[in-house]
């Protein structure tokens, strides 16, 4: 059976229902990750925990480094990830509550340590990235959000901002023209270096509100609190339904 890691984001920095057996302090040749390493049995199989953040949520989403994360991970033996993000709805499609799973990503961040091919110039290598999220596991995510039952669309373009800001109603128009559909701060350079260490990587991205200009309302964190909130158990009965799969 695949061996899967849960990154948790914001609202997710510890997996109720998760049964612990041990935590792993993993040290990376990138320094550390943003907390242990999280082993326990979960739906029946075992998996990996991972807060992105940290726990408590310490990491900013330009401040996490995921070279850490995602190594740790693949250290631990993950095989397979399923990245829970919170995200702003640009799609008209996407209001509060929604769930995405996006099929592509652009990538608007900068200055963040993006690749393990940085030091030994003899070993770069080009990732193939044209498709950026794995079928398979999209598909299972899909699988699961339909049979609980819950409102999302197979598919998306998800907009990757640097943050920590939201952003201009200008900035959100552009991404809109791009194609994008979400827009979050923390889906790269995860996917991209999940897919350098041949890890298999899908998204199951939350709207937790309107992006900028997509309501009347300027944005609040009280807001999005309520948001993640509310649907914070239907991504964890989603895990579940998925993880319960052979
Ligand atoms: N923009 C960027 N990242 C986000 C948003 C947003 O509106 N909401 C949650 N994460």
């Amino acid at each position: 059976m695949t061996v899967y890691a849960i990154i948790g984001g914001t609202g997710l920095t510890q997996l109720e229902g998760l049964n612990i057996q041990r935590s792993l302090a993993v040290d990376t040749p990138y320094g550390q990750p943003s907390a242990e390493v999280v082993i326990g049995e979960y739906a029946g199989r075992e998996v990996l925990f991972l807060a992105r953040h940290g726990h408590p949520h310490r990491f900013a989403p330009h401040k996490v480094n995921y070279r850490a994360n995602v190594w740790a991970l693949k250290q631990a033996g993950a095989e397979a990830v399923l990245a829970v993000n919170a995200v702003g709805g640009i799609h008209p499609g996407m209001g509060t509550g929604h769930f995405c799973v996006p099929h592509q990503v652009i990538d608007y961040t900068s200055g963040r340590e993006h690749t393990y091919f940085a030091d030994d110039l003899e070993a770069v290598t080009h990732i193939d990235f044209s498709y950026p999220y794995s079928e398979p596991v999209r598909q299972r995510l899909l699988a699961a959000l339909a049979a609980e039952g819950h409102a999302h669309s197979d598919q998306g373009v998800y907009g990757c901002t640097q943050g920590p800001r939201l952003e201009t109603v200008a900035e959100i128009a552009r991404l809109e023209r791009d194609g994008c559909d979400i827009v979050g701060m923390t889906g790269m350079p995860e996917a991209a270096l999940a897919r350098e260490l041949q890890l298999d990587y899908a998204c199951l991205a939350l709207v937790v509100n309107p992006a900028a200009g997509k309501s009347t309302e300027v944005i609040t964190m009280a807001e999005i609190e309520l948001a993640l909130h509310a649907g914070i158990g239907k991504v964890r009965n989603t895990l579940q339904r998925l993880l319960a799969q052979p």
